[in-house]
């Protein structure tokens, strides 16, 4: 089989960015462009202001930029050059047409698969990377082979990438696994050692597994939709604990010991976030809907209802314990990032919540380490609301600490998990100084000693853990 020499990476985005990156800083001798069609993203790429955040990222990619690793508009020639190509695009949910709410829109994938094929003038093997449906890869084939330039031959593989946000260069150096799909023929065979050879730069051999193209993709889907399985069954969970006095934490715990079942990712919380679970999912239902699998469309539907509820409870436990009413109280909301470690907010809780808080006349200050004041805006706008912004900043305000969020506020209330909002960095003795009293806290992510803040002063209510537990003992 062929050895890769040179690596073109379509979409320089949260995928494609530090997977190309790590495989440049583990493969010396192949060399890799990032390509965009978004110039501003390629500028700061090249810039000492990366476009993301990821810890350890900036590091890797100044090792190697302008030396095996370029960021580059000129899709062109990163194409023609290339002996493998990563298509790396965003596969967002549609937003209309057929399949609106729940399909792919695999626009952007098409395109870029057109542009392949029609600038490519020697043989191409062209990976999927993006999270696409299941056969996705077929359609790709045919665009390439009823497009492509006479003399070019394509192979198709799918590389789903497992990496997740705020850990995307630990996950990409040690991976659980590669997954590498391909056709069940020789030169699907061989395209797929090509790849295989790439990651045998760092990656054990065994842990590089290959398969079928079909098996391959629905494997991505599976993999974030049992995992949201997960958070939305613990989180389902901690209803019951909330009514009862059982304590999530607890529960998790115990159960977390069952070797079947195992500690990792039980965390109860005011609900997943992130571009990917609730797409992917989503996805997952449309697939079930149009193969006539109404009740398994209809199980993994509820894994996303569930998520919407666990923000919908939680609320209307802020709203209950406030003495049933919000209106004009300041809410230090603390973090918007979907998670710890990332600045990106894609579906992050902390934004349907805000637009809760603001229904009820609440008056918002908030705080996150990482998330520009841009993005914020963004995400808190209505579209299509005239002037939206300027009702928006009467009713939110972006302070640049904790400290700054919490003065003068009635409640905090913990979106994200970031290590500095735990009561070992915070002065949360000084916080409670400056805020209104009953001063309270709602960790709607489960990183506080509550008994330590109780002992301050705090009202302090958490995801899966009642105030009935005096009254139970
Ligand atoms: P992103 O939106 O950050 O990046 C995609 C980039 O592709 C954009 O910068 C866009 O300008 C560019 N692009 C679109 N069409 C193009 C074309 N024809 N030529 C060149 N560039 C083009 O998206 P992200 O988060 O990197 O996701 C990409 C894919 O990876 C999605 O399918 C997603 O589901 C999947 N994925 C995402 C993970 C994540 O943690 N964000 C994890 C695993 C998979």
């Amino acid at each position: 089989h062929k050895q890769v020499k040179k690596i073109c990476c379509l979409g320089a985005g949260y995928v494609g960015g530090p997977t190309c990156a790590v495989i440049a800083y583990k493969s010396p001798n192949v060399i890799v462009t990032i390509v965009d069609l978004n110039k501003a993203r390629i500028d700061a790429w090249n810039s000492d202001e990366l476009p993301i955040y990821e810890p350890g990222l900036e590091e890797v990619v100044k090792s190697v930029r302008g030396k095996n690793l370029f960021f580059s508009t000129d899709v062109d020639t990163a194409i023609k050059e290339a002996d493998l190509i990563f298509v790396s695009v965003n596969t967002p949910t549609k937003k209309s047409g057929v399949g609106k709410g729940y399909a792919a829109d695999l626009g952007y994938v098409e395109s870029a698969t057109r542009h392949i094929a029609k600038v490519a003038e020697s043989d191409k093997i062209v990976v999927e990377k993006s999270t696409v449906p299941c056969r996705t890869a077929q359609s790709m084939r045919k665009i390439l082979e009823s497009n492509g330039k006479p003399g070019a031959r394509f192979d198709i593989l799918s590389n789903p990438e497992f990496l997740a946000e705020g850990t995307a260069i630990r996950d990409l150096f040690a991976p659980d696994r590669v997954l590498i799909g391909s056709l069940d023929t020789p030169n699907g065979r061989a395209a797929a050692a090509s790849l295989a050879d790439v990651y045998a730069n760092w990656v054990p051999r065994k842990q590089v597994i290959t398969m079928n193209l079909w098996s391959s993709e629905l494997s991505k889907l599976a993999a974030n939709a049992l995992l949201a399985q997960r958070i939305s069954s613990i989180n389902a969970l901690s209803a019951i604990c909330e009514a009862t006095g059982a304590d999530v934490d607890e529960v998790s715990y115990a159960v977390g010991l069952d070797s079947r079942i195992g500690p990792k990712f039980l965390k109860a919380s005011v609900g997943f976030g992130g571009s990917c679970f609730q797409k992917d999912i989503l996805n997952l239902v449309y697939l079930s809907e149009s193969l006539h699998l109404p009740d398994v469309a209809e199980y993994w539907r509820q894994v996303v209802e569930m998520n919407e509820s666990q923000k919908r409870r939680f609320t209307q436990r802020i709203i209950s314990s406030l003495f049933n009413t919000l209106t004009g109280k300041r809410l230090a909301v603390l973090g918007f990032a979907f998670k710890k470690d990332t600045g990106d907010t894609r579906e992050s809780a902390a934004i349907t919540l805000i637009k809760y808080f603001r229904q009820e006349q609440a008056k918002i200050a908030l705080y996150d380490p990482k998330v520009e004041e841009s993005q914020i805006w963004f995400d808190l706008a209505e579209p299509g609301v005239v002037d939206d912004v300027t009702a928006l900043k009467k009713q939110v305000q972006i302070t640049s600490s904790a400290y700054e969020a919490a003065a003068g506020a009635d409640a905090i209330v913990i979106c994200t998990e970031w290590d500095e909002f735990r009561d070992t960095q915070l002065d949360y003795e000084k916080i409670y100084a400056t805020m209104n009293k009953p001063a309270f806290i709602f960790d709607g992510r489960l990183i506080l000693n509550q008994k330590k803040l109780e002992k301050i002063g705090f009202k302090v209510e958490c995801i899966g853990r009642s105030r009935l537990e005096e009254s139970f003992e």
